[in-house]
């Protein structure tokens, strides 16, 4: 996605404008980034005492780029993958930060710090540069959540205050003291729609008066190759001195697999129960042979990188009562609770059952997974496994969202679930 906006090697697609000029500009834009990060790198290099000329530097240089509100690293790993250098990332949640330092040692600042309270002229110091290529981004989204615009929170004259519909501010803050040439900033749909969409137009509003020009793009990741219905909000800039360049449709990732399914993408994991599975075990190999004959073995190889990880991880399910068992056990695959009732099943739970119509949700293999999020934390009830009696694991969810098989998540198995509802699936990004 970042790449295809600052892209120098491919050819516009179907819908982009690139005028006459477009990579020489870019390049010598480029190429000036290339000797101050040269820079950068002597310093830091040196200290390790390794054999770098300035000549290698150049050739090694990326384009550079900052996570804000990083959490464990969704963002970052597609921005990497797309061949960028994540010069930092910073988030305050101090289990979303011990995820993000294990899976990216080589990221030179990786900061627990409330973004209120970290103003960037103090970043600009520990990365020894005030100049960043892109700056990334997903603000907290639940100031915007559709489901609590249902319920008043966040529109119409009941809307309560919530300070996390303010933290864009400090987003563009960041954008405006940095100026890159590009900035992305991912948040839900919701956006569009809360307050009566005040929100979404001030964030384009003070973008453009920064001196950006403003892309809203709402991104598919199904389309993407990722195997679930999530659809988000992408608000692009591109600083208005770079020429105009735009794709108005995001292509999936070569290595992407075409619409994959729940089922291609956790069908080869080792059944468990409710509240059993281990923290590391072995994969079962004969379980992967029957998955790759049937799906073949795109997702896993190409998606998941299952060659990369020599254990299987956080594969462990969480414990429900007897009760939710029995309910589970009542709902057939991809069906939701309101369906089953039309059908004559009677359920045990106790909440309302007209308001909470898929409360209890069994996903179906040959579909993609509801949109994974952050609530994944608190039960697991909208994400039951298709064939098993119990909800997904932290793993499987991970596969949901795309995150290699070797991403570990050394946390405990609620923060693991937080985590890996809030990210960017980096796919999407790119692989
Ligand atoms: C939607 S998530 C971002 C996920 C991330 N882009 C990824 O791909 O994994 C929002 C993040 O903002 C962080 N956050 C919320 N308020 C913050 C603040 N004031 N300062 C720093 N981080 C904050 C949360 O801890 C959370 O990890």
């Amino acid at each position: 996605m970042v790449q295809s906006i600052l892209t120098l090697n491919k050819k516009p697609g179907r819908g982009t404008e690139r005028p006459a000029g477009f990579e020489k500009m870019l390049r010598s834009d480029q190429a000036a980034g290339y000797r101050r990060f040269s820079r950068f790198w002597v310093q830091h290099l040196a200290s390790d005492k390794m054999p770098v000329t300035t000549g290698e530097l150049f050739s090694m240089k990326r384009f550079t780029c900052i996570d804000l509100f990083c959490g464990c690293g969704g963002f970052s790993l597609g921005v990497e993958r797309a061949g960028f250098t994540v010069l930092a990332a910073i988030d305050f949640n101090q289990e979303a930060i011990a995820v993000f330092r294990r899976n990216f040692p080589d990221v030179p600042q990786v900061l627990q710090r409330d973004l209120t309270k970290f103003p960037p002229r103090e970043l600009a110091k520990l990365i020894i540069t005030n100049e960043v290529d892109v700056i990334v981004g997903g603000p907290p989204c639940q100031g915007f959540s559709t489901v609590r615009q249902r319920d008043g929170a966040n529109n119409g004259p009941r809307m309560v205050e919530d300070i996390r519909r303010h933290l864009y501010l400090e987003f563009l803050r960041y954008v405006g003291f940095f100026r890159p040439k590009v900035f992305v900033m991912e948040n839900v749909l919701g956006i569009r729609s809360a307050a009566g969409g005040k929100y979404f137009a001030k964030v384009q509003k003070e973008a453009r008066a920064k001196g950006y020009r403003v892309h809203p793009q709402i991104e598919k990741a199904f389309a993407l190759g990722v195997p679930q219905k999530r659809q988000r909000q992408l608000i692009i800039g591109t600083r208005l001195d770079l020429p105009e360049y735009f794709r108005s449709e995001l292509e999936p990732a070569p290595r992407a697999t075409r619409q994959p399914s729940l089922g291609e993408a956790i069908g080869d994991l080792p059944a468990v129960r409710a509240g059993s599975g281990e923290e590391e075990t072995d994969y079962d190999m004969e379980r992967r042979k029957a998955h790759i004959a049937k799906y073949g073995r795109r997702y896993l190889y190409e998606t998941l990188e299952v060659r990369r990880a020599a254990k299987l991880t956080a594969h462990r399910a969480r414990p429900h009562s007897e009760r939710d068992l029995r309910d589970f056990a009542r709902l057939r695959e991809g069906e939701h609770c309101a369906e089953a009732m039309k059908r004559g099943e009677i359920f045990e739970f106790p909440y309302d059952k007209k308001t909470f119509k898929d409360r209890y949700t069994r996903q179906h293999r040959n579909e993609p997974c509801s949109t994974i999020v952050a609530h994944l934390s608190k039960d697991g009830l909208m994400f039951i496994h298709p064939t098993q009696t119990r909800s997904l694991t932290p793993r499987e969810a991970a596969r949901v969202q795309s995150f290699p098989d070797w991403f570990a998540f050394p946390i405990a198995r609620t923060h693991q679930f937080r985590v890996i509802g809030i990210a960017v699936p980096p796919l999407k990004v790119k692989p």
